[in-house]
């Protein structure tokens, strides 16, 4: 199991400083998501490499258009040199088969992570959207993923170890709404903590809040390493 550290602070500054304050951690996921790419940029990703060329990038954009919009940004995304991307299940079968046809012709692909129902929903504000069960649909879109030849899928941990058992461990899941050691869980509905995430068979967990809101961040990601 992997962490990625969602750097979603208010600025490039803050979250620069972060990373400096991880800098010995080779191979650590980051997360740049809408809020930092939004206001800093591709620039942003070459500034997290120059502290440690090793750190490992998540670009979280999560994209969701008609399939040739996916296409043609996924072929930009392809040229910053990130690590793992997000598009939502939901885009469609035709949007995910033309996202990895685009990123078959990159050096080096990143892996394509399908989001299904953000951790933010719950059952009620699910069914609101999509008239149906959140975990039948959130398998359904992962079956979607896996025939569109995906990597794996972005789900909470309590759909993560359906997903291994019914579509294979080497189909990757990622979840977020991490509470490592049961801290507050904000707007998230679908949390866990570590044990959880374990339990899950989860492959990659993200943290923000309870890291980057600690006292002493540094300390926080290296109990979590220690844990995993
Ligand atoms: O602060 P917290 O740990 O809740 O941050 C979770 C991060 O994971 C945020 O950056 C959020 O955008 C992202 N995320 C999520 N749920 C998803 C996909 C991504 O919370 N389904």
């Amino acid at each position: 199991m992997k962490l990625c550290v969602a750097l979603d602070l208010p600025s490039a500054e803050e979250n620069l400083a972060l990373m400096e304050s991880l800098k010995s951690k080779d191979y650590l996921w980051v997360k740049v998501g809408l809020r930092s790419f939004i206001r800093d940029g591709a620039a942003f990703l070459e500034q997290i490499k120059a502290i440690n060329p090793l750190f490992r990038i998540f670009l979280d954009l999560k994209l969701y258009d008609i399939p040739n919009t996916m296409g043609d940004s996924v072929d930009e995304i392809a040229k910053l040199g990130v690590d793992m991307i997000t598009i939502h299940a939901s885009s469609g079968r035709e949007a995910m088969c033309e996202v990895v046809e685009r990123l078959k012709k990159t050096p080096n692909p990143p892996l394509i992570m399908a989001v299904t129902a953000l951790t933010s929903f719950d059952e009620k504000g699910f069914f609101e959207i999509y008239h149906t069960g959140l975990e039948t649909q959130v398998l359904e879109f992962a079956r979607l993923a896996k025939e569109c030849k995906l990597n794996g899928v972005v789900c909470s941990c309590a759909e993560s170890k359906t997903i291994k058992e019914q579509l294979g461990a080497e189909f990757l899941t990622l979840t977020p709404a991490i509470r490592p050691f049961g801290e507050s869980s904000g707007d998230q509905k679908r949390v866990a903590t570590l044990e959880d995430a374990k339990e899950a068979q989860s492959d990659f967990i993200v943290v923000g809040r309870p890291i980057y809101r600690a006292q002493n961040p540094k300390v926080v990601v290296e109990e979590i390493l220690r844990e995993i």
